[in-house]
């Protein structure tokens, strides 16, 4: 009789899997405006399995230079406890673990207020709402608790009183940069390090530099992850696909990619990329351009922003080869897009609309029922991993 087969471990938020972290690559140039790193998790005896298009949820920890700083501010030595739902735990720890600090929270401005400080009342008030948010995320203006604290040194609070204005650490979503078939013990990521200043000091992202800066040896942080079947390459391997993928958007065609080559899938590929410069931010180049050698990238068309003096755009390129994009979707090819929400996603969208007008003879509206209602609704072949 044979053995009975086990279960695979189910790892999710509150149950994620202690992973390692034994590879952090630079991918960026050193003159480059980024810091752009290859990262490579260990899922050793793990049993975690994913899929191509799949994201992987990381549960970071703060930096450790911060949570001194806040204890600083806040005149505690870290040593105080603090209860978080039934545990009681050191401060240091919970503010290490527990919570985010990186960003202060209204809550604590309301709390700020409370205790009598002027400002803080007035940045509550409804008509100060765009100044609050200005005051408290404005880009390079924003602010943390060390910030607050010691802008306000009159306000003074008890460990437990200022864990309780706070937001608990969230996870960070990654897209997954590789194929299990082809590297069956660990998960790849492609992460952009954000890295800024703000009132004289250096803020980091907290995933980013997590993973960047403080993730290393025997140290192993929560991972699990998150299933994306809206971002499945098509089931026939023998369906062309069109990948969209400017900086770290190009993350999971690499995993399409490595997974079409693992399984020897005949369908067609083809890659847009686009970065900054050439020399400095083409990630994967030599990957990228052997698998142009091997076939098994059909064409790869490239956009640097930035090596000429108008800015060229993945939707630049995408105009040039309308005819063809155009072409590629009549015999069924699928279209993928991932990177930037706010500005890149929305252009390459519009791009695609004007494709379908030049090159498919249809007017503005039917141009666009086409593409938002036909290939992205009714045929689920226009896919978006848009963050
Ligand atoms: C499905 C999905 C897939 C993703 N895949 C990838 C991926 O493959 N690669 C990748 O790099 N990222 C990816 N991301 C984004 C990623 O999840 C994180 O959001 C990103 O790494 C930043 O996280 P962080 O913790 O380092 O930064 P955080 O601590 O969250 O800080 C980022 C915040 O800082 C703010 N900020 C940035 N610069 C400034 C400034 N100058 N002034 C003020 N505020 C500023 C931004 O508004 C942003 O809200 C993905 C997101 C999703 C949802
Ligand atoms: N939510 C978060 O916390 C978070 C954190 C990190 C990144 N992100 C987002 O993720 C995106 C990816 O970041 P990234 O560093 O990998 O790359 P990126 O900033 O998207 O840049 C990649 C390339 O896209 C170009 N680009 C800029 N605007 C564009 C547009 N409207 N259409 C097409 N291309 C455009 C850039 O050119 P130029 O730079 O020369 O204009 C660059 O050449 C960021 O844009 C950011 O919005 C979000």
């Amino acid at each position: 009789m044979s053995e009975p087969v086990s279960a695979k471990p189910v790892y999710n938020n509150k149950n994620p899997f202690p992973a390692t972290h034994p590879v952090n690559i630079k991918l960026t140039g050193d003159a480059s405006e980024k810091d752009t790193r290859h990262h490579e998790i260990s899922l050793a005896g793990s049993g975690v399995i994913y899929e191509a298009g799949d994201a992987l949820a990381l549960k970071p920890t703060n930096d450790p230079e911060l949570v001194e700083l806040t204890l600083q501010a806040l005149g505690c030595s870290g040593d105080e406890t603090v209860k978080i739902k039934e545990v009681t735990k050191p401060l240091r720890e919970a503010l290490f673990r527990d919570y985010q600090i990186h960003f202060a929270e209204k809550k604590f401005v309301a709390k700020l207020a409370e205790k009598g400080v002027a400002k803080a009342a007035e940045l509550l008030k409804p008509e100060n709402d765009a100044a609050l948010k200005e005051y408290l995320t404005g880009r390079n203006t924003v602010r943390d608790y060390v910030d607050l604290l010691r802008e306000f040194p009159e306000a003074k609070f008890t460990p437990q009183e200022f864990c309780d204005t706070l937001r608990v650490l969230a996870i960070r979503l990654y897209s997954i940069s590789s194929s299990l078939k082809a590297h069956t013990e660990s998960v790849h990521l492609t992460v952009a390090t954000v890295r800024y200043k703000a009132h004289g000091r250096l803020r980091r992202g907290l995933a980013s530099t997590f993973l960047a800066e403080r993730w290393s040896g025997d140290t192993t942080a929560g991972i699990f992850i998150q299933t994306q079947k809206h971002f499945r390459l098509p089931e026939d391997p023998n369906t062309p696909v069109i990948m969209v993928g400017p900086g770290t958007g190009v993350a999971p065609f690499r995993a399409y990619l490595e997974e079409r080559q693992a399984i020897g899938a005949k369908g067609k590929n083809w890659l847009f990329f686009g970065e900054q410069r050439a020399a400095q931010d083409f990630f994967y180049r030599e990957q990228f351009e052997g698998w142009l050698k091997d076939g098994a990238l059909t064409r790869l068309d490239l956009a640097f922003s930035r090596d000429q003096a108008e800015k060229v755009y993945v939707q630049n390129r995408m105009r040039e080869a309308g005819a063809e994009i155009w072409k590629w979707l009549q015999e069924g090819a699928y279209f993928f897009v991932c990177g930037d929400k706010n500005k890149m996603a929305a252009d390459v969208h519009a791009e695609l609309i004007a494709i379908a007008q030049t090159h498919g003879g249809k007017s503005a509206e039917e141009a666009k029922a086409f593409i938002e209602e036909g290939l992205m609704k009714t045929e689920k072949r226009y896919r978006r991993d848009v963050y």
